[in-house]
């Protein structure tokens, strides 16, 4: 059993908290990513998890029992790192089979040639070999287990990384920014590998990056991070449609969702919720929610500012009327066509309003039927 689960976890550097009594429970088998910007916390709280940094307060627990006195590698857990930390004078072979050596052999049987002269050691030399080549071939690196690190892509390299924490077979295994030094196709491609490789091995991943679209498309759920404090957690979709808090609504999605100040949503025709909160000071919608329509018919005015044309979709930077800000609106290329400069007129399925209050508190339907 791998259930991880942190207790109020609290840390700091001098005066600055850096991690801000996070709770979270990660489920055996679980993908979870914990996003957020630059210096929300991440690292260090994947680094408490590891047992790489210790907590102020608070206890982490595996399997139901606390770790806090478990080193990193007694922990069962195996990490990887956005530098792949692979040594660049072993071959990528070695390199896997760093963790099963250090683990299994002892100091003379590791010895370069003298080791070989024990026989315990060509026997789990054998085994190890088996164990390399399996994980090898589970992240098609079996043709390149001669080379060193030097001779291989990025993408090749954050695989013998990842192959070098798989051979330890950990019950949970912690990323912080895989992906972060490849290119953006390869990027693609590797988030494809990693939730394949999480299926097939089937034990707990918990993943860190600060690009939501990383976060959507892996995982199982999300967690939000900002200023050390976790926002919200919830599966990609309820994230999107159903975020608690403005900064994660906007964290979440991209283009990013629109947001209106409700005086001025008001001012400009646009239809309100169906029970709209009397704290609500702002309302937002995501960007394929408007429909638009000429001007005369939409509840809305504005003024197509500029256009995005990524094939898939277009994307329309609407300047609306009375200086109520600018949106965006997202067509599908067989919609009509709208030039620059074009007034236009939109409508927001009340029920795709979200309202906020002045500290960016989601307001929802059942503060509003307490209202
Ligand atoms: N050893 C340290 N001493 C002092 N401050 C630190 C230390 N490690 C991290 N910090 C600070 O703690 C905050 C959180 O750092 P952390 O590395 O956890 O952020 P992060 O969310 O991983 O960011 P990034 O996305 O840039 O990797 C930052 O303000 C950082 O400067
Ligand atoms: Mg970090």
């Amino acid at each position: 059993m791998a259930e991880l689960e942190l207790r109020a976890i609290e840390k700091s550097y001098g005066e600055h908290a850096v991690v801000n009594r996070v709770s979270l429970n990660i489920h055996d088998g679980e993908f979870l990513t914990l996003v957020g910007p630059s210096g929300c916390g991440k690292s260090t709280l994947l680094r408490i998890i590891a047992g790489l940094e210790a907590q102020d307060s608070g206890e982490v627990r595996m399997g139901g029992n606390c770790v806090d006195d478990e080193r990193p590698k007694e922990r069962d857990i195996a990490m990887v790192f956005q530098t792949y930390a692979l040594y660049p004078h072993l071959t990528v072979f070695d390199n896997i089979a760093l963790p099963l050596r250090a683990r299994r052999l002892n100091f003379v049987e590791r010895l370069p040639l003298l080791g070989y002269a024990f026989p315990r050691r060509r026997r789990l030399e054998q085994a190890i070999r088996t164990e390399v080549q399996e994980a090898a071939a589970m992240l098609d690196l079996a043709h390149l287990l001669h080379r060193k690190p030097g001779q291989l892509s990025g993408g090749q390299r954050q695989r013998v990384a990842l192959g070098r924490a798989m051979v330890r077979h950990p019950a949970v295994f912690l990323m912080d920014e895989p992906l972060s030094n490849l290119d953006a196709k390869l990027r693609v491609q590797m988030r494809t590998e990693i939730t394949a490789l999480h299926r097939r091995l089937g034990v707990t991943f918990v993943y860190v990056t600060h690009d939501q679209s990383e976060a959507m498309t892996m995982s199982d759920r999300i967690a939000v991070m900002l200023g050390g404090e976790l926002l919200q957690v919830a599966p990609p979709e309820v994230l999107y449609r159903d975020p608690q808090d403005l900064r994660v609504a906007e964290m979440i999605g991209s283009p990013k969702i629109n947001v209106v100040s409700c005086t001025s949503w008001i001012a400009l025709g646009g239809g309100l919720p169906a029970g709209m909160h009397e704290k609500a000071t702002q309302i937002a919608f995501r960007p394929e929610d408007p429909k638009i329509a000429a001007p005369s018919h939409g509840a809305v005015r504005g003024v197509v500012a500029s256009i995005e044309n990524l094939g898939s979709d277009i994307f329309l930077n609407v300047t609306l009327a009375n200086d109520a800000g600018s949106i965006v609106i997202r067509t599908r290329p067989d919609a009509p066509r709208f030039e620059p400069s074009r007034s236009v007129g939109l409508s927001v399925d009340p029920a795709r309003l979200m309202q906020f209050d002045s500290l960016g508190r989601r307001l929802n339907g059942i503060e509003r039927a307490a209202a």
